[in-house]
């Protein structure tokens, strides 16, 4: 079928779920992208803008919903873009997330590939630890408003109650939303770039409930104001580990600006992994799921232990360096490489607070360091763990590290198809897949976390 031959409003099927959040529907080898649908329902869409080979649609009415359907949890999900999939059963959710990863893959043209069922998240309410609501105020009233865009724009929907989250980040932000006000600060305008107050960023302890609140504003001027609302946050509410304020004035899409000052408390929440105290900060990435994140370090730890003795273990886009430090005690050495200072000098304090002796920490881009590894340090590891960004490795990293290392390679993903793409590479090259795991990091999102574990001794 042409894109000429498609209607503006049809009635179709839905077979599968895409990597980007859509339901798909095909007519004749045409495929239509559809919003707010499961896999298994029979709707009415509207079709929208056609080109040649896809299009998007919106639901006009479901015909027959899937048996699949639930009804979600949070009364906002309808309108919040947060949670598209809520309103899928969770054990279903699962069978499309593992789909959407063998989806991924079959462009690497294996047959047999070992790609397990998902390993569900231990919770799936109150799981998320990390908060970024937007803020923005009304136009009369100037009421100031917090919570996440629409689906699909950057309409904001204030949200009160969210259940994905810890419960007392609702109250911390209801506070902010009254006591910003009480303090003369006006919410952002990102149309016009004006206003004080652009995000409100929560890290929540899973380990002991406590919360590093930072205000992340406009410009620094009025500062005052903006030390006003950081000292009455700190001193008027409970379990407030510290409070900052993050300065971004540039308009970009990027929620914090380079400086953060740290105005009560500390600059950083603890959590309990391995057995260890670990601290995030305002700008270290951490995963916002802790309890995944847990499952996902014991799985390393886990195959290092079955697999090797005593190894030499590189540990790559490391962060606070969790993964090097789960598996310290099981490794001769560990290096550690990751580019963002604020998490080298976290990760620093834990290996020092935790009196671990054998890991080497690199703060530098990773690509640099493979380099230098292989010119300076002349050392070849039996085990590589990569956890790149959602864009993957480049070629001449995933090169260097296949010269760097001669046992395995622990590839961490949260993104299916950079990870498919970056396997194909290692396969040209004569690695073999020995298994995919994938781990459910972001229960009622189409987001997915896979490890895949790499042979690479075939010299
Ligand atoms: C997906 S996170 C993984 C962090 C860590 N492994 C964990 O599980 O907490 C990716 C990390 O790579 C870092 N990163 C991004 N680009 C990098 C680069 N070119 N060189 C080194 N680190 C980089 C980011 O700052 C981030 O900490």
């Amino acid at each position: 079928m042409t894109k000429k031959d498609v209607p503006e409003v049809l009635t179709v099927g839905i077979e599968k779920y895409s990597n980007l959040g859509f339901g798909i529907a095909r007519i004749d080898g045409y495929v239509i992208f559809v919003e707010g649908v499961c896999p298994g329902d029979i709707v009415k869409i509207r079709v929208g803008k056609k080109n040649k080979n896809y299009a998007f649609a919106k639901v006009v009415e479901i015909i027959k919903p899937s048996s699949h359907r639930v009804e979600p949890f949070c009364p906002m999900q309808r309108v919040c873009g947060a949670c598209q999939l809520q309103f899928i059963d969770y054990d279903y959710q699962l069978k499309l997330k593992k789909d959407i990863v063998e989806d991924a893959m079959r462009i690497l043209n294996e047959l047999n590939l070992d790609i397990r069922d998902v390993i569900p998240s231990p919770m799936i309410r109150g799981y998320r630890h990390k908060i970024q609501y937007p803020v923005c105020e009304t136009k009369d009233s100037k009421r100031i408003l917090a919570g996440y865009y629409k689906i699909g724009s950057h309409d904001l929907v204030n949200i009160k109650y969210c259940p994905i989250q810890p419960e007392y980040c609702d109250n911390i932000i209801e506070f902010i939303r009254i006591t910003a006000r009480e303090c003369g600060i006006f919410g952002y305008d990102e149309n016009n770039h004006i206003g004080e107050l652009r995000h409100i960023v929560i890290r929540n302890s899973a380990y002991n409930n406590k919360n590093l609140v930072i205000l992340v504003m406009n410009s620094d001027k009025n500062l005052m104001k903006f030390k006003n609302l950081a000292h009455r946050i700190y001193t008027e509410l409970d379990n407030i580990q510290g409070v900052g304020i993050n300065f971004n004035s540039a308009k970009t899409n990027l929620i914090l600006g380079d400086k953060t000052e740290i105005v009560a408390g500390q600059g950083y929440i603890e959590e309990k992994l391995c057995g260890k105290i670990f601290k995030i900060g305002a700008k270290t990435f951490f995963q916002v799921n802790p309890y995944t994140a847990e499952n996902i370090f014991h799985y390393v730890r886990e195959y290092i232990s079955k697999n090797f003795d005593s190894p030499l273990v590189l540990d790559a886009y490391a962060g606070i360096a969790a993964f090097g430090i789960c598996v310290s005690d099981l490794a001769k050495k560990v290096v550690s490489v990751e580019e963002v200072k604020d998490s080298t000098d976290l990760a620093a304090e834990i290996i020092k607070e935790n009196g671990i002796k054998n890991i080497e920490l690199y703060n530098m881009d990773a690509a640099k360091f493979f380099e230098k590894e292989l010119k300076v340090a002349g050392r070849k590891y039996d085990a590589a763990i990569l956890d790149p960004p959602r864009k993957g490795c480049s070629k001449e990293s995933l090169d260097n590290v296949l010269k760097l290392t001669k046992g395995k390679i622990i590839y961490v993903s949260c993104n299916p198809a950079t990870l498919a793409r970056d396997l194909k590479y290692l396969l040209e090259q004569g690695c073999k897949i020995e298994l995919i795991q994938p781990f459910d990091m972001f229960p009622h999102t189409y987001h997915i976390e896979t490890v895949v574990v790499l042979n690479r001794s075939f010299e």
